[in-house]
């Protein structure tokens, strides 16, 4: 069976995709760069990064590969960065764009590089000194993810897999400053404000499944929390933020796949899809604590069609592809409920997401969701709050994404189900739970392949 392209999630338009790469807001447009190799099954030695580019983050715009790989390595994951001053003294006239970058080679050695765009990222000049940082005695160093620090009027990169932090003024020369008590791959660092104002924290990120607040003062980050999970499911993975978008808005994108399987899942004339952008923010939860939220980004509103507001029990008669469901639960105790997504008409295929009360959880069961590699039932403690929890989800030919309170909890998984598998329910394991606000938009496409 041939998987169908997602509908509303980016894609690359041939290739393999894996990482989001060089995230900036840059005179009006939000740069997608990603980890990109012509082949559908991709070889660790010649990645490269793709390239789009949005005004909205709804509908994207594909734009030739930003980054080949040379005779220094292949393009691994890495940051983009404003330099307007020109503090790297590389460009001709005023300033750019700066993409930082890893260079891994056949030894497995990684070193950090730069290039230089003078045109808003439509081309780039890699830097003759790279590799800027590293030796070739270097491994599991990569991922550099880049920020201005504007009290100490530095900018500061975070490295994985070792988690060190460094600074510099001109992105060429860089100070150690130290390590992080943490590892992982992608890691990013920022600040994340207040839901409803009030001030922010600073974010650790360990490559998108988890994440620990608390402060960073330019030199050290100080942990307030344990590292806390992100998402739950078993498909989010890489997230990186977008530097520089206005007003202080943090969003990130991941990637919605899993290395464990990533490379035996059959593609669809390309391989590979990003999550939905999610907005970032802080609220204080009761007897939790103060927590990252995630919301889709208010701008995917422009992908609704007219809403169905069905009682659960109509829902049998609705078929659908690509779209985005809310409502709230009320689950009986001990019960299991919620619906059954992207279904055949024989109920042999099917992905059932919801809240099971017995053990308190979310969840996402895709024991029969169309793939062998992606049998499994992931979830995740919530606890109800005055008998209820809301849910948010969003379904496409290849994942879904859900999202509980407004936020507090996130689940996202790979699927692959048949394209005639449209068949959408409510149920309720016991028939005692029930479920209310249920509105259903079928998406239409974010795609515009413009090559
Ligand atoms: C994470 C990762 C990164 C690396 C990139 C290579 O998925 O392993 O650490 O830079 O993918 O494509």
């Amino acid at each position: 069976m041939t998987p169908e392209r997602p509908h509303y999630h980016f894609t690359p338009p041939t290739g393999w995709l894996n990482d989001p790469n060089g995230l900036i807001y840059d005179d009006g447009e939000y740069h997608l760069f990603y980890q990109w190799c012509k082949d559908v099954q991709a070889d660790n030695l010649f990645m490269e990064w793709g390239h789009a580019v949005s005004a909205d983050l709804v509908q994207w715009e594909h734009l030739p590969v930003a980054l080949t790989y040379d005779e220094l390595g292949a393009i691994w994951s890495g940051s983009a960065v404003k330099d307007a001053a020109n503090a790297c003294g590389l460009f001709a006239n005023g300033g750019g764009l700066v993409a930082v970058f890893t260079h891994h080679n056949k030894d497995k050695a990684e070193r950090q590089s730069i290039a230089t765009s003078a045109d808003r990222g439509r081309t780039w000049t890699k830097f003759a000194g790279n590799p800027v940082l590293g030796t070739d005695a270097d491994r599991s160093f990569r991922d550099p993810k880049v920020f201005w620090h504007e009290p100490i009027g530095r900018w500061i990169m975070v490295v994985g897999v070792q988690h060190r932090l460094y600074a510099s003024t001109n992105l060429r020369a860089w100070t150690p400053l130290g390590e992080l008590p943490f590892r992982s791959e992608c890691p990013d660092l920022f600040p994340v404000p207040f839901e409803h104002g009030g001030g922010s924290k600073w974010l650790l990120s360990l490559g998108g499944r988890s994440y620990v607040l608390g402060n960073f003062d330019g030199q050290s980050f100080t942990p307030e929390t344990p590292a806390l999970p992100v998402d739950e499911g078993m498909d989010f993975y890489a997230t990186q933020s977008w530097d520089n978008v206005p007003d202080g808005r943090r969003v990130w994108i991941g990637w919605i796949n899993n290395w464990k399987y990533a490379s035996k899942l059959p593609d669809f004339g390309a391989q590979g899809f990003m999550s939905l952008p999610r907005t970032l923010e802080l609220r204080e939860i009761p007897g939790a604590g103060t927590r990252m939220v995630q919301k889709p980004v208010a701008e995917l509103a422009a992908l609704r069609g007219a809403p169905l507001r069905p009682a659960p029990a109509e829902l049998p008669g609705v078929r659908l592809k690509a779209y985005e469901l809310e409502a709230e639960l009320r689950p009986a105790a001990g019960d299991r409920c919620g619906f059954s997504v992207r279904a055949s008409a024989d109920g042999r295929q099917e992905t059932r997401i919801g809240y099971d009360a017995a053990t308190g959880t979310i969840f996402i069961d895709r024991e029969r969701a169309g793939h062998e590699l992606l049998k499994g039932r992931m979830s995740s403690p919530l606890p109800l709050r005055d008998g209820r929890v809301k849910l948010r989800a969003f379904v496409d030919t290849l994942s879904v994404e859900l999202f509980f309170n407004d936020g507090e909890a996130a689940l996202t998984a790979h699927l692959m189900p048949g394209a005639d598998d449209l068949g959408l329910a409510w149920f309720s394991d016991s028939g005692g739970s029930s479920c209310s606000a249920l509105t259903v938009w079928p998406l239409k496409s974010g795609a515009r392949q413009t090559v």
